[in-house]
């Protein structure tokens, strides 16, 4: 094992640090082990949270005299829901608080692309200073993008160099940071987080209920319920004796990394058949019949609403009508073979290695 860089040489600024972190596949969980290992090192008091498994409604208040961090992945360019629902019910305080976040690495020769962190750190930093805290960190950490559902899976030895890399970085980091010392180097990418800043609100109140359903259970699955069990926000549930996705989903990726027979799928091929039929068919219908008398449909933020509405409707009933389909053999086979992740070229499972 590599010597811990030299910034760990830095006297620490705090006696104590409490780390909170939300992990889907397990790279937040890394940089909480790593960062917790710098605190042990300069002999600081140490406690990490994983709010998954913590009473996320009664939030004890953290010692004032703590340094307090959160850690969480990117989710639409925005910390997940549960992650933002978490900061804003966390008490008031005026602790000084570092902000993480770990974001969709990828490797070009030996440069690692950066991920997008779009409003995360700005959302998540003006909640917690209106309740008091002061910000010393944003700091991005570029792990292994774990989003199999969009990109092939990232092959072994490029997981292997971004997790040996961000080791080394968030630990510089980590003795930098319990020495008082500031960090906001997230600040560079403002210009481009300002211009993607549509899509975080987008994806917030959109797009993760699409990508909610596009997760299924194929007939490879044993009924093992170890994704129902496993999963932070509890949203799979049982139908028809078959695991379920509800709206719940954020879209983690833990089920899919952990499932032991790989069933867990992305439905590419029933989301294609979902849009085509509701651009085609639903709307049509619906605005020959209801919308050029019922509504005012040049009102373009009301038509947007409408069809939202319209479209998370139609794709729940679709959703349950696929789940319904699959018990029977030839169209359980349809949807398996129109799922890129079903595909060895692509469907590489991401579950971050073991934090040393
Ligand atoms: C639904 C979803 C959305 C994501 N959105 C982003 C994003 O907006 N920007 C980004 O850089 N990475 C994004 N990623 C990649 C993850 O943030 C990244 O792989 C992260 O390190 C995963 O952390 P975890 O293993 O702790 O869950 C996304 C991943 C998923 C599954
Ligand atoms: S973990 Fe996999 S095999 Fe077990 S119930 Fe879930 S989908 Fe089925
Ligand atoms: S269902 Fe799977 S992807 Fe969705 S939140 Fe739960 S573990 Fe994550």
């Amino acid at each position: 094992m590599k010597e811990i860089s030299p910034e760990i040489q830095f006297p620490s600024a705090y006696r104590k640090v409490i780390i909170y972190y939300f992990s889907g596949t397990g790279n937040a969980r890394n940089v909480a082990l790593w960062t917790a290992k710098v605190a042990g090192e300069k002999g600081m008091e140490c406690r990490i949270i994983n709010i998954a498994e913590t009473d996320r409604l009664v939030i004890p208040k953290p010692d004032a005299d703590a340094l307090v961090v959160f850690i969480s992945p990117v989710h639409g360019f925005n910390y997940p829901p549960v992650m933002l629902h978490f900061l804003m019910r966390f008490p008031k305080g005026k602790n000084r608080v570092l902000l993480m976040n770990t974001r969709a690495g990828m490797l070009i020769g030996k440069w690692i692309t950066p991920g997008l962190s779009g409003i995360t750190f700005y959302l998540a930093a003006l909640i917690l200073w209106l309740k008091g805290f002061s910000i010393g960190a944003m700091v991005p950490v570029d792990m292994p993008s774990n989003w199999i559902s969009i990109h092939p899976g990232l092959n072994e030895r490029t997981v292997k160099y971004l997790h040996e890399r961000n080791r080394e970085r968030v630990m510089a980091f980590a003795g930098k940071a319990f020495s008082g010392k500031s960090d906001f180097r997230a600040l560079y990418e403002f210009i481009q987080d300002v211009l993607i800043s549509p899509i975080s609100f987008g994806y917030y109140f959109v797009g993760r209920f699409l990508f909610a359903k596009t997760f299924y259970a194929s007939g490879d699955c044993n009924n093992c319920d170890l994704c129902i069990k496993g999963c932070p926000v509890k949203a799979i549930i049982k139908v028809d004796n078959r695991p379920f996705w509800t709206f719940n989903c954020e879209s983690c990726m833990k089920c899919m990394g952990n499932c032991s027979k790989k069933a867990i799928e992305t439905g590419h091929g029933f989301i294609i058949g979902f849009l085509m039929l509701f651009s085609s068919v639903i709307m049509v219908l619906f605005y020959r019949y209801f919308g050029l008398w019922f509504f005012p449909i040049e009102n373009g933020i009301l038509r947007f609403l409408i069809e939202t509405v319209l479209m998370l409707s139609f794709l729940g009933l679709w959703y349950r009508l696929i789940h319904y389909l699959m018990r029977f053999r030839f169209f359980e086979r349809l949807v398996v073979f129109s799922s890129l992740t079903r595909y060895k070229f692509w469907g590489r499972r991401y579950r971050a290695l073991k934090a040393e």
